[in-house]
This record gives structure tokens, C-alpha cells and sequence, in this order.
């Protein structure tokens, strides 16, 4: 379905000489997780065809390929946004190359808004669901009948449980709940802050959503974890800019990081 994406990863694995199990993909702020790749090799997605390219501060756009925890990853650091270019297939060549490559397993990360007053700034969610706010698709245009995707247990439930019983036992605070795509890049109003809470959400942002669907067309096992960097709007006095957003995700980056690093530490080969 996206043919060109066996050749870039034949480019890629030529480069690096490691095969990724694992990809990953960092959100505004957590380019510090980036750091815990050893013996990284960086590429620029200047020089990966079909990558993105970032127009956002903090969103570095390299693909690192090395080891976490003794365990060969991808790591994405950056990711194309619909609002940037009123498209949601930014990622779809980006998310196919990673699978060509041997990667069976995507983690998503991003930074997002709370829609819970008892889960503030600071704080990781994993997320469990999702609702598409922005009523967009990646899979646009796509023929086949690939293309109907069943979204039930989207994130893998496995990887849930054993990300939730890790936070446990590292004594790490982790909330669980729906993350709720509105398209940006304006942040949402306060009466679309109230309809999302009403509708089941736990935490509000732009991106991730079209990822995840891609992925589970391709097959990729998902797991998705949101650092939120502030409460969404009018939950509280503090105006939202994408200033807060960086200061707080960069804060909780060092969290987020222990956190993966340990999942990845016990993740078995599948
Ligand atoms: N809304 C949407 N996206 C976000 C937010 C928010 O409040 N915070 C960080 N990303």
C-alpha cells in the first residue's frame, strides 16, 4: 500500500546495520527521551524520503536508530500535525518505513491537555482510547478494503496493563483515560473543553490520533502515553500557549523517560 517505503527502509537498515523491534515517537518537549539512545545514529528526515518535516519549536525532526535498555529502537523525534498541513497522512510513510524495517510495536507520545482537574501539570497518562474530534482520516484516498479498520483495542491492552504495573512499582503517578483529538492549531474552547469532558474524555490533543489509526492498519501493536502540560481551557486561570505546553513536557520529560526505558527494559521479543 505504500510501496516506497521498502526502499527507504532497505536505505535506513543499510545505514544503521540494526534491525528495530520498537519504534517510537516523541511529542513536543520529550526530545530529552531521545538522550537515553545508546550508540544513537541520527538521520535527519531531511534525508529520509516520505518523513515529515517539522514546523514546530521543539519537534526536532530526526529518526535515531541505537538501543534503549539494550533493545533496538526507532525513535521519531518529531511528527507531522494535521494543522499543519490540513492533511492527516503526514505520518503514513514515516509509520509504514518503520514497519518495513521490522518494527511490531509503535509508542506514541505527546504532550496534551487534562480534561481532569485531579490530573495536572506534570502528569502522565497512558492512553486507553481515543475520540476523533477532528473527524479527519489518515486513510483518505487509500483504496481496498484495508482501509476499514477495526479501532477495538487500538492501544494494546497487554502493553497497558504491564506500562500501568511498571508506573506501580517505580512509584510513579500514571492516570489512564480517552485522549480526545481536536485538530488545532488554536486550542479549544472552554465550551469544547465541557462537550469532550461530557462525551468521556480525560485529556485533550493534536496529534496522535491519525498515528494510531495507520498503525493498526498496518498491523503495529500500539501503545500511546500523554505528558500533560497543563489543564485544558477554562479548567484554569493560566492562559494557554504553546510556551506552557514546552515548560511542563520538559519538566515531566525525565518521568516519561524512566518509564519507557523500564517498559522496553522487560519488553519481551514478539
Ligand atoms: N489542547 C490541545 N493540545 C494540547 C493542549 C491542550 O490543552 N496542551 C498540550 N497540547
Amino acid at each position: 500500500m505504500f510501496e516506497e517505503a521498502a526502499e527507504t527502509a532497505a536505505m535506513i537498515r543499510r545505514r544503521a546495520g540494526i534491525a528495530p523491534k520498537v519504534a517510537l515517537v516523541l511529542g513536543s518537549g520529550l526530545g530529552a527521551v531521545a538522550e537515553a539512545v545508546e550508540e544513537p545514529l541520527k538521520l535527519s528526515y531531511q534525508d529520509v524520503p516520505g518523513f515529515p518535516r517539522p514546523s514546530v519549536a521543539g519537534h526536532g525532526g530526526s529518526l535515531i536508530l541505537g538501543h534503549i535498555a539494550g533493545r533496538p529502537v526507532a525513535v521519531l523525534q518529531g511528527r507531522a500535525h494535521y494543522y499543519e498541513s490540513g492533511r492527516a497522512d503526514g505520518m503514513n510513510l514515516a509509520l509504514a518505513t518503520l514497519k518495513e524495517l521490522g518494527c511490531a510495536r509503535l509508542i506514541l507520545t505527546n504532550a496534551a491537555g487534562s480534561l481532569r482537574a485531579d490530573v495536572g501539570p506534570g502528569r502522565l497518562m497512558l492512553i486507553r482510547d481515543h475520540i476523533n474530534f477532528a473527524g479527519v482520516s489518515p486513510l483518505f484516498g487509500l483504496a481496498g478494503n484495508e482501509r476499514f479498520v477495526d479501532l477495538v483495542d487500538a492501544y494494546d491492552p497487554a502493553a497497558r496493563a504491564a506500562i500501568a504495573e511498571i508506573a506501580g512499582r517505580l512509584d510513579l503517578p500514571l492516570a489512564e483515560g480517552v485522549y480526545v483529538w481536536f485538530c488545532g492549531p488554536h486550542f479549544e474552547t472552554p465550551a469544547e473543553i465541557h462537550a469532550a469532558q461530557v462525551l468521556g474524555g480525560d485529556a485533550v490533543g493534536m496529534s496522535t490520533v491519525p498515528e494510531v489509526i495507520v498503525a493498526r492498519l498496518l498491523g503495529l501493536k500500539v501503545s500511546a502515553l500523554s505528558m500533560i502540560t497543563n489543564l485544558a481551557a477554562g479548567m484554569s486561570a493560566e492562559p494557554l500557549s504553546h510556551d506552557q505546553t514546552m515548560r511542563h513536557a520538559t519538566a515531566a520529560a525525565a518521568d516519561m523517560t524512566r518509564l519507557l526505558t523500564a517498559y522496553l527494559e522487560e519488553l519481551a521479543d514478539d
